[in-house]
């Protein structure tokens, strides 16, 4: 487990940005926290570091956006608005999660909970109203996770 603590918008995407420069393809990183918690800074930081090259927005009507980039594909879900779990069984999460030339980034997980594979990256996010500090830990799931997290500790 790592904690860090960010003070702007700005320092959360950087934070993606280091995130997303250590990952191979093949990985799932599920974003926990509130509403305007910052988990669509952290994604676009990470989409920037797979080289994406058009703007990442919030997936919140679609569920899934899937973007190409130049090192890796970024496949970005958001579950918020899921009508039940019938209708994200439907959507072939397995085709994306075990895509080796892309990385998955799930905002509101927690509403595909069943879903969730047995190795996973699970990235908290909390924040006290109103103000720009953010509280992030990581929570890696599983030792190709574990490396990435010691990876990141590295480069802080
Ligand atoms: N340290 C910080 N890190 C990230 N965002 C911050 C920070 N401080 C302030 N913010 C602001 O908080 C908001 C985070 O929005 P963002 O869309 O990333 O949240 P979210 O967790 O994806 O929310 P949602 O659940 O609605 O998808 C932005 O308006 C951003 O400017
Ligand atoms: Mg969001």
């Amino acid at each position: 487990m790592l904690v860090l603590t960010t003070t702007e918008p700005e320092e959360t995407r950087q934070l993606g940005e280091k995130l997303g420069s250590l990952l191979k393809g093949g990985e799932v990183i599920f974003l926990s926290g509130p509403l305007g918690a910052g988990k669509t800074q952290l994604a676009k930081g990470i989409a920037a570091a797979l080289k994406v090259e058009k703007e990442v927005t919030s997936p919140t009507f679609t569920l899934i956006n899937q973007y190409r980039g130049e090192k890796l594909n970024f496949y970005h879900m958001d579950f918020y608005r899921l009508q039940s779990p019938a209708e994200a069984a439907e959507l072939g999460l397995e085709e994306y999660f075990y895509d080796d030339t892309g990385v998955t980034v799930v905002e509101w997980g927690e509403n595909i909970r069943e879903l969730w594979p047995e190795e996973y990256l699970m990235v908290e996010i909390e924040y006290k109203d109103g103000g720009e500090e953010r509280t992030i830990t990581f929570h890696p799931r599983g030792s190709r996770y574990r490396q990435v997290v010691k990876g990141l500790q590295e480069k802080k």
